[in-house]
């Protein structure tokens, strides 16, 4: 087989076949096909698209293409929850630490944040001590022992996604549906859980900017889960707004904690409670979605949910003071607050670039190597729908680095537009798929 019929028929909007995409998978991630050639067919790829067929040998390909983690010493049903990436989403704080408290296994690996996105093991990592970085044997101990432990992704999984995703980085082909599937669903496959809740997002700070491009994304990864044998549903939710009204890594723990304590932002609850419930209802908790939300929802009033976080910081090195009483985690040493122009309705927010404005205040990184400022991001004091008087606060801004404020605060007024009418408003959750 040679790498330039491979890239030549795809180029021709031709099929690959199992066996090709094995060549080319193998080929890469041993170094025996070059970059330019994995460039080309990249780009073949992202013009030509790829059958269901072929998406999911190559998602195949990126879960075979290193380490599998054997969860067969974890006892009880085994579940997961992936976000397609947002601003504000720390549902995983709450989520993880619901269903465990209701007996639900969740051994977890999750990223961290870059460009715009944030990360769970970045926001985790705010809390003094917390361990991100556990050898196997001790993090199925401690999911035994609790019921859930959330760990960054450290070991050698996936490498072909590693030397894909950056070779996409640069050559302009990350926004690929068939590549974003095999990325995500390949490396979620490499873990051994029974049930993936995949909340897929959806506007101006997510991958996928229309509904019709994420209810398509939703649909691939959700069948390409199921040929794996994985009980599958995906949420598709609405990012065209952060979540919540914490954005930053310290910030959005203490939000997700007043989650747990069943206060908080009404938006950031809904999304949790049905992300809780669809986890739920896969693992056969009860026979509806209903019936599950009324579960997630009874952990956290009866504060069995906050209990299991708190266990869950306590085994993984973390000190749970800070959690009881977020007032522990500092305050960033300046702040300030962002005012409105003008009087009316905020009636959009570009939050991809609201991302951004947390990133250029320190929270967030550009390259994989930055180190975040724990104590940085944004308290949005205003969001779409909401009616707003000139001067009011719209936002305050937390750094440890006074010379990053001009810069934030352009980015973040350049984001948010006002008008003389309230939005129509959007629904938080637009479709459900099984
Ligand atoms: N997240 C991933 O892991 N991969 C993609 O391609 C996009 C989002």
């Amino acid at each position: 087989m040679r790498m330039y019929d491979v890239i030549r028929k795809k180029r021709d909007g031709g099929e690959l076949t199992r066996d090709e995409i094995r060549y080319f998978a193998e080929g890469y991630v041993n170094g025996e096909i070059p970059d330019y050639q994995a460039a080309a067919l990249l780009m073949a790829i992202f013009y030509r698209g790829m059958s269901e067929e072929e998406t999911a040998e190559l998602t195949f390909a990126v879960r075979d293409s290193g380490e599998r983690l054997d969860f067969s010493g974890i006892s009880g049903i085994r579940a997961d929850k992936h976000s397609t990436g947002g601003v504000g989403d720390k549902t995983s704080m709450i989520v993880v630490p619901i269903v465990a408290s209701l007996g639900i296994k969740v051994a977890k690996l999750s990223g961290r944040g870059l460009g715009h996105t944030g990360g769970t093991v970045d926001k985790l990592e705010s809390i003094p001590g917390f361990r991100t970085d556990m050898p196997e044997e001790e993090f199925i101990r401690a999911v035994n022992q609790v019921g859930a432990a959330i760990i960054g992704q450290t070991r050698d999984i996936a490498p072909l996604d590693k030397k894909l995703y950056a070779l996409r980085d640069v050559t302009a082909t990350v926004d690929s549906l068939p590549l974003i599937v095999s990325s995500i669903m390949g490396k979620k496959l490499a873990a051994d859980d029974d049930c993936i809740v995949l909340d897929v997002k959806t506007g101006s700070g997510s991958f996928m900017k229309t509904l019709e491009d994420s209810v398509q994304l939703a649909e691939a990864m959700v069948s390409i889960g199921k040929r794996a044998g994985k009980k599958m549903m995906a949420v598709i939710t609405d990012m065209d707004r952060p979540l919540g009204h914490a954005v930053g890594n310290a910030l959005e723990v203490a939000e997700a904690v007043d989650i747990l304590k069943d206060r908080g932002p009404e938006d950031l609850r809904e999304i949790s409670l049905i992300l809780s419930s669809a986890i739920l209802y896969l693992a056969g908790k009860a026979g509806s979605m209903d019936e599950c939300r009324l579960l997630a929802e009874d952990a956290v009033r009866s504060g069995i949910a906050f209990q299991k976080f708190e266990d869950m910081i306590r085994i993984q090195g973390g000190d749970p003071a800070c959690i009881r009483d977020p007032a522990l985690f500092g305050k960033a040493p300046y702040e300030k607050e962002i005012t409105a122009a003008s009087s009316g309705w905020i009636t959009h927010m570009n939050t991809e670039d609201i991302g951004k404005a947390s990133l250029l205040l320190g929270a967030g990184r550009n390259t994989i190597s930055d180190v975040v400022d724990p104590l940085a991001g944004l308290m949005l004091l205003k969001k779409t729908g909401d009616p707003v008087e000139k001067g009011e606060p719209l936002a305050r801004m937390y750094t440890s680095d006074p010379e990053r404020f001009a810069k934030a605060e352009e980015v973040y007024v350049q984001a948010v537009r006002t008008g003389q009418e309230a939005p129509a408003p959007v629904p938080l959750v637009h479709r459900i798929i099984t």
